[in-house]
């Protein structure tokens, strides 16, 4: 029996898939590399001592995602697969909708023809929308200010349905904050291609001199010193919560969704001084406009995956920073060093 990973070559599905198999499943990630690099199976293997098996294939090709059914015995699906670019998704919906949603759906049918009864799903803290903080489970959702939100509430829904038309579905929605950090050995981590979009590989970018500063979008907001708050939350903690997320598709039917964040919030500013002090690194930045679209305070709350999930991040800021930095100085140009 293995987990099918599909998208596993990413950022979280690496992270994934090593906690995974240091906890004895065996994985099978399924991945175009559309954003992602072959050269992630080694580093898997090198600090797991065993090597995933890893298939290239888009997974919104039906037959392709049947011949990796018929190659393994596939008990639960992790579907990680996605475009995650939020500009990007503005510029290009169609191809943002095309890929997310048929990428599901794809995967959804296929299991059912091979009998695979339990599905993980990566969703986003983008599905709330601009709500209070702290964000819970039964907020209403919708709202999304880009396709891309709109993609993962869209599939959300869709699996929501499922669920309840087949009650031998289990569905997991994991609704992700906002993932930083990297595995602690510095060998697999977060390798945005181009100019990084989110903060901390825009600060380690700064950091190792590859970029000149940060810009830190707006210091009006209604927030402490000014600049937006985010709930940060480590990439192995999250790894960890699909683990549990597993554990618990394989005990229950219908579906469930968690919240994966901290439950704390902290500003761009404290991100940058974090970052600074735990590194002994500078970070020069400037403080520029606000960025169309943002919100101000954004955090979890967490409770819900602590008492159903068995749960909690375990990982401090400071333990963030340092792994993002260590990842970024031992990967100055990511995979393709
Ligand atoms: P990532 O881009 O590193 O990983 C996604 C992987 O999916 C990539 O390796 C990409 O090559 C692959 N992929 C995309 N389309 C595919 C297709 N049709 N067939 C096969 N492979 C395909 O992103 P990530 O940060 O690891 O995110 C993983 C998932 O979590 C995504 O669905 C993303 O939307 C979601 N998510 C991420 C964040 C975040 O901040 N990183 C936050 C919330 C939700
Ligand atoms: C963004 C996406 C969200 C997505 C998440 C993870 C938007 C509006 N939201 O969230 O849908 O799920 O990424 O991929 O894009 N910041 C700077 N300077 C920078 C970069 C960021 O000041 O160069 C600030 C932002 O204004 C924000 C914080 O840092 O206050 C975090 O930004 P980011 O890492 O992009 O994450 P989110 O905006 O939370």
């Amino acid at each position: 029996m293995a987990i099918l990973l599909t998208g596993g070559a990413g950022f979280i599905g690496s992270h994934t898939a090593v906690c995974l198999m240091q906890a004895g499943y065996d994985v099978v990630l399924a991945d175009n590399f559309s954003n992602s690099s072959p050269k992630v199976v080694g580093r898997i293997a090198e600090i797991t001592g065993k090597t995933p098996v890893c298939v290239e294939a888009d997974v919104c090709d039906k037959e392709a995602v049947r011949n990796i059914f018929r190659a393994h015995d596939i008990s639960a699906v992790v579907h990680f697969a996605g475009l995650k670019a939020v500009g990007e998704s503005v510029q290009k919906p169609l191809e943002y909708y095309r890929n997310n949603l048929d990428s599901a759906l794809t995967v959804l049918e296929v299991m059912r023809e091979f009998g695979c009864r339990q599905f993980v799903f990566s969703s986003s803290a983008t599905v709330y929308g601009d709500q209070p903080a702290p964000l819970n489970e039964s907020a209403p959702t919708g709202g999304c200010s880009n396709p891309y939100g709109w993609t993962k509430f869209m599939i959300e829904k869709i699996l929501i349905d499922a669920a309840r038309a087949d009650e031998t579905l289990s569905v997991v929605l994991l609704r992700y904050f906002n993932p930083i950090g990297a595995h602690e050995s510095g060998r697999i981590g977060e390798d945005p291609q181009g100019i990084p979009n989110n903060l901390m590989p825009y600060i380690t970018q700064v950091a190792s001199g590859r970029r000149e500063k940060l810009t830190v979008f707006g210091n009006d907001y209604p927030t402490p010193d000014g600049t937006g708050v985010r709930d940060y939350i480590h990439v192995c903690d999250l790894a960890e919560g699909h683990r549990c997320a597993l554990e618990y598709a394989a005990a229950h039917t219908g579906c469930e969704v968690f919240n994966l964040g901290t439950g704390h919030g902290y500003s761009v500013l404290d991100m940058v001084h974090t970052f600074t002090r735990v590194n002994g690194v500078d970070v020069p930045y400037v403080i520029g406009p606000r960025r169309a679209g943002d919100l101000a305070t954004v955090y979890a709350a967490c409770d819900k995956a602590k008492e159903v999930l068995g749960w909690q991040a375990q990982r401090d800021l400071e333990a963030m920073c340092r792994d993002s930095w260590n990842w970024q100085k031992k990967n100055p140009m990511g995979y393709d060093a």
